[in-house]
């Protein structure tokens, strides 16, 4: 029986993805070190599909991962497995490029000796860089440029997935651009789990809004935004799995080589206007401080998501309200996370 393997499926956006595939009848296989992610995922995600998923704890850059192909059909590979944490990648870089690279180049080595040829690729909108403002909204094929080790990780994976695409005619792979997930399942049984004090805006507000931490620093204040802080695309998990579903579906049908697409949803927020969305969610006031600008923030980032709407068929149906909702009901359905 054929299947789809996620490499660091068990993690905030691959295990969002294997249920929308479990539900679409897919066969999964999760293979995840739990580096990032916490082991009882895999019974939640077998929960909402009704449905078991074949779980490997193994680490993608060993040579023990070889087992799942030797034990399965495999279809498509899906990598997940990465460290993604910006500031972290600045403090250790080495390790950054060792994890996220290793782990892709182990991963494409083994498909090509058990000749598995199709990829899907979570890339970032971090590979756009600092766009300048009359550029957006970001378009695939926009001069990349990293700003970070991190970025540098996607770049750099972006370019081996290329090199092989051009060596090897069999070889296909869809490259999935993500601009900001946020949200959770709305079950309340998935969700992002973070260790420690979060460096992104949704799991700091969600935060602040159980008191766990005492309010909310907005970066700045004196961007040139209408109301001066910081504009993202922020976009819905869910709606971002289902993504997944549709680069793989393309995956099954066509030969196309390689291919870029940016998932998000071609909407920018502003902080403060995000703030007031998760406000209005949680029926909460959510205290904050204006600080100084972090340092490598970008003003504003959005995507032109036309091509994933031409091409996958995909667009997100959520909005912000939505997407805070989920990440509140998560939150305080879950003030510990997956942790019992
Ligand atoms: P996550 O940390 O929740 O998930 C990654 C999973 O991979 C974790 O479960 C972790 O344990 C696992 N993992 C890491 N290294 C591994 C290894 N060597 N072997 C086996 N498992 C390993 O992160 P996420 O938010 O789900 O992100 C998934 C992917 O999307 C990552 O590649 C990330 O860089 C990329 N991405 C994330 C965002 C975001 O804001 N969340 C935005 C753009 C791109
Ligand atoms: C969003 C906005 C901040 C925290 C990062 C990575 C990117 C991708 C997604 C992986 C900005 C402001 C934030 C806070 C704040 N990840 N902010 N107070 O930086 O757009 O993107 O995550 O690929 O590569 O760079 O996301 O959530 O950190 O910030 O005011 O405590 O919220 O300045 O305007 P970012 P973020």
């Amino acid at each position: 029986m054929s299947s789809i393997l996620l490499a660091g499926g068990a993690g905030y956006i691959g295990s969002h993805t294997a249920v929308e595939l479990l539900l679409r009848d897919k066969d999964v296989i999760i293979v995840d070190n739990f580096s990032n992610s916490n082991p009882n995922v895999i019974e939640r995600i077998e929960r909402l599909a009704s449905k078991r998923v074949k779980f490997y704890e193994l680490d993608t850059r060993t040579s023990e991962f070889e087992i799942v192909f030797k034990e399965n059909e495999i279809d498509v590979v899906v990598d997940f497995a990465a460290y993604k944490a910006v500031g972290d990648s600045v403090k250790e870089p080495l390790s950054y490029y060792e994890n996220n690279l290793c782990s892709l180049i182990n991963t494409l080595k083994l498909m090509k000796k058990y000749n598995v040829n199709k990829f899907v690729f979570s890339s970032s909108a971090t590979v756009y860089g600092d766009v300048k403002v009359d550029m957006l909204p970001a378009r695939e094929d926009y001069p990349r440029c990293a700003t970070n080790p991190y970025g540098n990780t996607k770049l750099i994976g972006e370019e081996i997935i290329s090199d092989i695409g051009n060596a090897d005619d069999n070889f296909n792979s869809i490259v999935l651009r993500y601009f900001n997930p946020i949200g959770a399942h709305q079950s309340g049984l998935l969700g992002e789990q973070t260790n420690g004090v979060p460096a992104n805006i949704m799991p700091y507000l969600t935060k602040v809004a159980i008191g766990e931490l005492p309010f909310l620093n907005i970066f700045g204040d004196d961007y040139d935004t209408e109301d001066g802080t910081g504009i993202r695309d922020y976009i819905h998990v869910v709606d971002l799995a289902i993504g997944h579903v549709k680069a793989i579906e393309r995956l099954l049908k066509v030969n196309n080589g390689v291919e870029f697409f940016n998932l998000g949803t071609g909407k920018g927020y502003s902080v403060m206007e995000l703030v007031r969305a998760f406000s209005r969610a949680s029926q909460m006031e959510i205290p904050y401080k204006i600080v100084e600008r972090r340092d490598g923030d970008v003003a504003m980032s959005y995507a032109d998501p036309s091509k994933a709407k031409e091409v996958l068929n995909w667009e997100a149906s959520l909005g912000i309200d939505e997407m805070c909702r989920d990440s509140w009901n998560w939150q305080s359905k879950n003030p510990n996370g997956y942790d019992d």
